[in-house]
């Protein structure tokens, strides 16, 4: 398969719209702005309390079987409280999608149904499950089309991952149209589960609304078609599990743990809790081994997150969960806005009983330090802009050859002047330092952020699954451009 340049398809596109007389843009049609009018938004109930999506049903009654059906389909729904219903994809009608629950050993089969207008796949992120089951875009399913997902998940592989659609140059339309969903992979000696911690989970995503409420997307051929190309397509309303700024309720003393996901094509998340600092104890792969006390933390696209948060405000009042600036961006094509905070959920002290206060392990789990000393291959990939190692991404093409069995170390240069977060499927790795600078502890990672002009090194152990795996960087508009490699393992 071939790539065309940007610029050739824009050329496409304008002689179209040249012969037909035709543009496919809504601001270009009836002049209005891309962004969701501001009517809409203060028509908005004040907070609604934060909903958790629904479970996937799980229909087996064997033991360690976790069976259930997934559908892709277009659907009506409001994408704003209040306002009306637009057309959108969604998972079995939600968005965000269901949930996926199981437990760590578990064998998980997902009947899964095409039932959009275009060919899908679906990619359970950041699981270490077999490639003919990665839902990559090598294994597209093509309209009306059914297809069996099956994986066991590993133990030791409890943690919070995301789910979302992965066709070749499409991944960011569809997930901006409503499909992602959220796993959660649970231990059997989950020490704050143990300790009857209340689990939430918190999908981030962003999205920009044409005046119907509809999500809107640039032409290609206009200047916000190439900020968007480069920046990544960023939406000015932000939503956690599908709702805008909803109340999460907090007891005084009670202890939260807080999985969230950056489920946004784009944006990059610098999470604060203004009036208390947020108990960081888990990364993409689960728990670290001990919770670390911060004052904000950095969620890259498709990264998680997991923080402890305690009732500890004035009963009555709200403290606010916002997004603090960080500058990922080129310097010609960074919003002029980037340095504002966005609100993003609010946490509402409650003044009922205090509950006895649950103290935080010291040691949540067993976290390897990174173990170099089986390392024979090492390499380099560079991330320039929109290329990986010069190149873009050729389904046909192998970039990488690896063993079986083979640990390695990948250095991951960014040369070029925004941030680009590295994702790399099917295995877990950990970062062993940062431009130099050693991690100050071990965690295990799918994806890890290349700030601007910097490079990290992972450690990698192909331990499992021979096949053929992507890596890339997780801005969409990136990726779907053919910022992505093919590794194959055997
Ligand atoms: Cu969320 Cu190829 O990944
Ligand atoms: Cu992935
Ligand atoms: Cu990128």
């Amino acid at each position: 398969m071939q790539r065309h340049s940007p610029l050739a398809r824009g050329a496409r596109a304008v002689l179209f719209a040249a012969v037909i007389g035709w543009v496919w843009s809504p601001r270009l049609l009836d002049g209005s702005p891309v962004f969701v009018d501001a009517r809409a938004r203060s028509a908005m109930p004040a907070s609604e309390a934060l909903r958790q999506p629904p479970t996937l049903q799980n229909t087996s009654s064997r033991r360690g079987v976790v069976e259930v059906t997934l559908t892709a389909a277009p659907a009506r729904l409001p994408t704003m409280p209040g306002g009306p219903p637009v057309n959108v994809y969604a998972f079995n009608g939600s968005v965000p999608g269901p949930t996926l629950e199981a437990n760590e050993g578990d064998s998980v089969i997902i009947h899964f149904r095409n039932e959009l207008p275009e060919p899908t796949t679906v990619h359970w992120h950041g699981l270490h499950i077999p490639a003919s089951a990665d839902g990559s875009p090598l294994s597209p399913i093509a309209p009306g089309k059914a297809h069996d997902y099956r994986f066991r998940l590993a133990s030791g592989s409890a943690g919070t991952y995301w789910y979302h659609p992965h066709p070749d140059r499409r991944t960011g339309f569809q997930i901006a149209m409503g499909l992602f969903g959220g796993i959660i992979v649970h231990a059997p000696d989950d020490p704050l589960a143990a300790k009857g911690v209340a689990d939430k989970l918190l999908i981030l995503s962003d999205n920009r609304f044409d005046s119907n409420g509809a999500p809107a997307f640039s032409d290609p051929r206009s200047i916000q078609g190439s900020i968007d190309l480069e920046n990544g397509r960023e939406g000015d309303v932000l939503f956690v599990n599908g709702q805008v700024m909803p109340t999460i309720s907090i007891r005084p003393g009670e202890l939260q743990r807080w999985r969230i996901v950056n489920a946004s094509a784009a944006r990059i998340y610098r999470v604060a809790l203004a009036g208390q600092h947020l108990i960081h104890v888990g990364s993409d792969g689960g728990l670290f081994e001990h919770p670390v006390e911060v004052p904000d933390v950095l969620v890259a696209n498709s990264e998680r997150v997991e923080v402890l948060v305690r009732g500890s405000g004035t009963p009555g009042e709200r403290s606010l969960l916002e997004d603090l600036p960080y500058d990922r961006y080129m310097p010609q094509t960074r919003p002029a806005d980037w340095a504002r905070a966005r609100q993003i959920l609010s946490l509402r002290y409650e003044s009922d009983s205090v509950t006895q206060p649950v103290e935080i392990p010291a040691v949540l789990r067993h976290v390897p330090p990174p173990d170099t000393s089986r390392v024979r291959v090492r390499r380099t990939i560079v991330m320039s802009q929109g290329l990986i190692d010069g190149k873009r991404m050729d389904m046909h093409r192998v970039d990488i050859h690896s063993r079986l069995g083979a640990t390695e170390i990948w250095t991951i240069q960014n040369v070029v002047g925004m941030d680009h977060p590295f994702h790399l499927h099917g295995f877990h790795f950990q970062i062993i330092d940062r431009d130099g600078v050693p991690e100050p502890f071990s965690s295990w990672k799918d994806t890890g952020n290349v700030p601007k002009h910097s490079s990290i090194r992972i450690l990698v152990h192909f331990d499992d699954y021979p096949g053929k795996w992507m890596y890339h960087c997780h801005i969409l508009e990136h990726e779907d451009e053919g910022m992505m490699g093919v590794l194959q393992v055997r």
